[in-house]
């Protein structure tokens, strides 16, 4: 019986996932997905060729592998459908190693006139929203109103379809929102429909499957299963700067209600974090630079959201927030992004704590959104030199293996492996 082994973000999302899944592919034989939807977006560059996949696991460039869209997860069938059309012009054929669970949720066009419609309705509490649907759909998932990928196999799925679209049709009129001028991909909510329908016959020739019963038979099997997170620890619905999170569970707890696995299938926890830190969308980020530094980050880091096109908010480290991420995550191994970007910098700077009311503490308060947090900052002389063509990660510069210690002693995780480039080929694995 083997175990699962997890994979996932400690931040505030994009810290790199796809690409490092990517690379840890070839060690496991099913890659799954257990939460989240199409407001993913995992960044995958090789031979020259980029690619961002939103709800399709990582490994799916690996034909021999399986890859399992487990319940957990929201489907959205026309940019399902997109995704697997733009792997299919980069000649990656999906459709025998791609399996779908049919509990997962669909986002139905009317979801994210909803989700638009919430947004607006907030004002200036906007979330910053991906506007895909997310957290409409997985309301009625948990009000029990929700439709899954089994009900499009059944007679009466177009019934349900209309009953629960009326219903998000009276909800948007009742806050007010001009549903005549809501356009999705500039079409309308009917045109946008059609197309919707349309997609679900790509869905359909998937093979749509009991992935609980998959799962547990591939670890029966002593296959090596790697569970895919996307987001981030710091947008988990329960432990995230509520309410500004994601309405599904980042961490490791999530895999086992998103892909029916038991707590004591749980292998290893792996958990990627930059090197320093960004957040797309709104809410508390305690180390946020407005200054040149954090520009340069986000122009040399290209921190520009894969979904939404929108610039990210970059700051230093937050070590309060990691170390918060590894205990809630149980993480084994870290794994550390991006370091690349700060080679120039004369001063690499990490929050160790937080000062709030004069007070030092290392936890993250409940009142996170509303408190001002001032980060302690500790200083660390930069490394000043390229990373390219580095291979071990002990050749690393000393600075930089200074800063890394740094980061293990903190969060007493040991660091696995450093990414040095956007490359596959440069993930330098420890001994
Ligand atoms: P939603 O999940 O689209 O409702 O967005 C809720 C918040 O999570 C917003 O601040 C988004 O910017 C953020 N978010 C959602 N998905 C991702 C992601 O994959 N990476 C980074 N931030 C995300
Ligand atoms: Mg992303």
């Amino acid at each position: 019986m083997s175990k699962v082994e997890v994979l996932l973000g400690l931040q505030w999302g994009d810290e790199g996932k796809g690409k490092i899944v990517d690379v840890l592919t070839p060690r496991y034989d099913v890659i799954a997905r257990f939460q989240g939807g199409p407001n993913a977006g995992h960044t995958l560059e090789f031979n020259g060729i980029k690619h961002v996949l939103h709800i399709i696991p990582s490994g799916i460039f690996h034909k021999e592998k399986l890859n399992v869209i487990g319940n957990g997860v929201l489907i959205e069938p026309a940019i399902f459908k997109g995704e697997i059309e733009a792997l299919r012009e980069k000649n990656v054929e999906p459709t025998d190693n791609l399996y779908i669970s049919k509990k997962a949720h669909l986002i139905l066009p009317s979801h994210r006139l909803l989700d638009a419609a919430n947004e607006q309705a907030k004002g200036n509490a906007k979330i910053g929203s991906t506007l895909k649907g997310i957290g409409p759909a997985y309301t009625d998932k948990i009000a029990r109103t929700g439709i899954r990928v089994g009900d499009i196999l059944e007679f009466d799925f177009r019934e349900k379809y209309q009953l629960l679209k009326f219903q998000h049709i009276q909800i948007a009129k009742m806050l007010k929102f001009d549903i005549d001028a809501f356009r999705i991909n500039d079409m309308t909510l009917d045109e946008y429909e059609v197309e919707w329908m349309e997609s679900l016959e790509t869905l359909r020739k998937f093979k749509l499957i009991n992935s609980e019963y998959f799962i547990n038979k591939c670890l029966k099997d002593g296959k090596k299963v790697l569970a895919e997170g996307a987001q981030g620890s710091m947008l988990d619905i329960d432990f995230g700067s509520y309410p500004f999170v994601t309405s599904s569970s980042t961490i490791t707890a999530g895999v086992c209600t998103g892909l029916g696995v038991a707590p004591s299938s749980i292998g290893r926890v792996m958990g990627i974090t930059k090197a320093y830190c960004t957040r797309v969308g709104a809410g508390p980020f305690p180390t946020e630079l407005f200054d040149a530094t954090g520009r340069t980050l986000c122009e040399i880091g290209h921190e520009y959201g894969a979904t939404t096109g929108r610039s990210r908010r970059c700051g230093w480290i937050d070590i309060p927030a990691l170390r918060y991420a590894c205990m809630l995550n149980g993480v084994t191994d870290l794994i550390v992004t991006k370091p690349d970007v700060m080679n120039d910098f004369d001063e690499v700077k990490m929050c160790t704590d937080y000062v709030i009311n004069d007070r030092e503490t290392d936890e993250i308060p409940f009142e996170f959104n509303e408190v001002e947090i001032r980060p302690k900052l500790r200083s660390f002389i930069g490394w000043k030199q390229s990373l390219a063509n580095i291979a071990k990660y002990d050749a690393l510069p000393a600075p930089l293996l200074a800063y890394l210690s740094a980061i293990e002693l903190h969060t007493d995780v040991r660091i696995m492996a450093v990414s040095i480039s956007p490359d596959r080929k440069d993930v330098l694995f420890r001994n």
